[in-house]
Order: structure tokens, then C-alpha cells, then sequence
């Protein structure tokens, strides 16, 4: 079912529990406006309350993922305009989506297009993808996480390498860094997403977004809190009928029926 309320985006729900949403502005390589993100910000607030939604699925074209922020609308903001740049707001609804996202990149996923990627939870891109954080050929820098979420993926040495020089790095060498976890045929890249997706939709949603806020905190914090917060969130999910459901399939050897409870 098509979701006919975005003008740069195109919004699926494409099976139970699985939304797939693709940026759509092929004219500009997906370029990252203020109302693009507008678009992307309000599908995942929507999605986040939503209980059809359990996974997200984000995707471009063969061309581009997206190849950065726009800088054309970038060059109309001065000091002042930066400082009360409203794009902060919509990012922000990106970064707190409690479900998991999927990034299924290929072609060009450069500057803001690669700082969308690195939100995303799991990233598998086609063959042809480049990543890059190509900022410093116009005189500026990341500003969206370019310089912390990728030193966190791929650490300090291809961090400093990609965000000094611009130059990008291929689909091969963004998975053997862990940037990426798969690489696929580029027109098989979305298919495989959704797999994933689907998957992922199948299992109960409280241990998945409990699973996913333990592993970001993970990335975020030293190992003894890092541990407490797993121990305590695992501890929650003893009280809940899923759990009950997934221990009582198991010996039953049947499938589970998770209800999210
Ligand atoms: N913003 C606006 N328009 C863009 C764009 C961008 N980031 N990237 C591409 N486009 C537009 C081009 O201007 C072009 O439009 P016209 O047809 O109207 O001229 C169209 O998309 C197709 O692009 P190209 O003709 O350049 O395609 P190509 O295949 O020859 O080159 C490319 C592809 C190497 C990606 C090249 O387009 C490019 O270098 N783009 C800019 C990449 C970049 O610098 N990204 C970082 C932006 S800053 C940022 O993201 C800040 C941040 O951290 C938040």
C-alpha cells in the first residue's frame, strides 16, 4: 500500500510490520533538502507510534543513496540561517527512532547521504555503492555525525582519511571497515533489506527495540554501564508474555506468536 501524502519520498508498507520508504529526488542524486527532511522526520514520527510499523527500510536509487545536503540551499544560509537551521529538529526524530532501520544504499551515498546511512541500524549496500564524506572539497566539514558516527564504524585511521582528502572509499572497503554489514547484486539490495526486514518484523518487539537501544548505548558509553543497561534491559523482558510465548514455543517446537506484550 502507497503512502500519497510525501512529495520526496515515496512510502510503502510493504508486508505486515515492514514500511519501506524511498527518498525521491533522482534529478539532484537524492540531495538532502530542508523539505525532504521534513518528509523523512514526520514518516518516522508516524512510524515510531505506529503499531503496523516494526521495521523501516530506507532506500534511493541505482544512482544514489543520496549524495549529501543540499548545497545549493546550503549556500543560501548564512551564519545566523546555520544557527537556526531547523533541519536539526527533523535529524533528531531520525536519531531517537526506537524500531530498527535498514539502509539499502546504492550508487553515491556521500556527505549528509552517508550521515543518513550511519543512522540507520543495519547497512547493506550493492556492490557499485561509494561512501564518502566529499565536505572538505567545499571549504567546510560534516556537520550531521560525519565525524563521530563514522569514527565509531570504522575507527580514527579511514575516518581521518575520508573526512581529510573527501575521497571515497568503495562498497568492499566500507564492509571489510564494518561500515556496512553486506554487500549485494546492486538490484538485489532493496529485495534483501526487506528480507532482513521481514525477519526482524517476525520477532517480539519489545525484545527488538530493547536489543537495539542496548547495543547503540553500547557504542556511546563504557563497558561496566554498557553491561548494567543490557542486564537491566534483559531483566525487563522476564516480565513480558512474549517471553513467556518464546520459552513455551520452544519447548512445544512450534513457532512463536510474539504480541509485542
Ligand atoms: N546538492 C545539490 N545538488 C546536487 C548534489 C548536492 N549535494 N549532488 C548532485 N547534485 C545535482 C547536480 O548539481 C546535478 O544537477 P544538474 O543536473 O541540475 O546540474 C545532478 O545532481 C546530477 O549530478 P552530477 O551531474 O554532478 O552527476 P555526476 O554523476 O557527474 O557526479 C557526484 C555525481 C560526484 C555525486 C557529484 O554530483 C557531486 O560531487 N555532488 C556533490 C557531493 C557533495 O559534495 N556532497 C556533500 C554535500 S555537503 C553536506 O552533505 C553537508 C553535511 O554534512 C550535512
Amino acid at each position: 500500500m502507497k503512502n500519497d501524502n510525501y512529495q520526496l519520498l515515496v512510502v510503502h508498507q510493504v508486508e505486515s510490520g515492514v514500511q519501506l520508504v524511498q527518498l525521491n529526488r533522482p534529478e539532484a542524486l537524492n540531495a538532502l533538502t530542508t523539505e525532504l527532511l521534513a518528509e523523512l522526520s514526520d514518516v518516522m514520527d508516524n512510524a515510531e507510534v505506529s503499531d503496523d510499523i516494526r521495521v523501516l527500510v530506507l532506500t534511493g536509487n541505482s544512482k544514489a543513496f543520496a549524495a549529501g545536503a543540499d548545497i545549493n540551499e546550503m549556500a543560501e544560509r548564512d551564519l545566523v540561517g546555520m544557527l537556526n537551521d531547523p533541519r536539526q529538529q527533523y535529524w533528531q526524530s531520525i536519531t531517537r527512532f526506537s524500531k530498527p532501520v535498514i539502509a539499502a544504499i546504492n550508487g553515491y551515498c556521500l556527505g549528509g547521504g552517508c550521515e543518513l546511512a550511519m543512522h540507520a541500524d543495519i547497512l547493506i549496500a550493492g556492490r557499485d555503492a561509494q561512501f564518502g564524506q566529499p565536505e572538505i572539497n567545499l571549504g567546510i566539514m560534516p556537520g550531521a555525525g560525519g565525524t563521530q558516527r563514522l569514527l565509531r564504524a570504522v575507527g580514527k585511521s579511514l575516518t581521518m582519511q575520508m573526512v581529510l582528502t573527501g575521497l571515497p572509499i568503495t562498497a568492499q572497503q566500507a564492509k571489510d571497515a564494518g561500515l556496512i554489514s553486506e554487500i549485494t547484486q546492486p538490484e538485489l539490495t532493496v529485495t534483501r533489506a526487506l528480507s532482513l526486514a521481514s525477519v526482524i518484523a517476525s520477532k517480539g518487539s519489545l525484545a527488538v527495540r530493547l536489543a537495539k537501544e542496548s547495543i547503540l548505548k553500547g557504542m556511546d558509553t563504557d563497558l561496566a554501564t554498557g553491561l548494567r543497561f543490557e542486564r537491566h534491559a534483559f531483566t525487563v523482558l522476564a516480565g513480558t508474555d512474549d517471553r513467556n510465548e518464546g520459552i513455551q514455543a520452544f519447548k512445544e517446537k512450534r513457532r512463536p506468536k510474539f504480541t509485542g506484550r
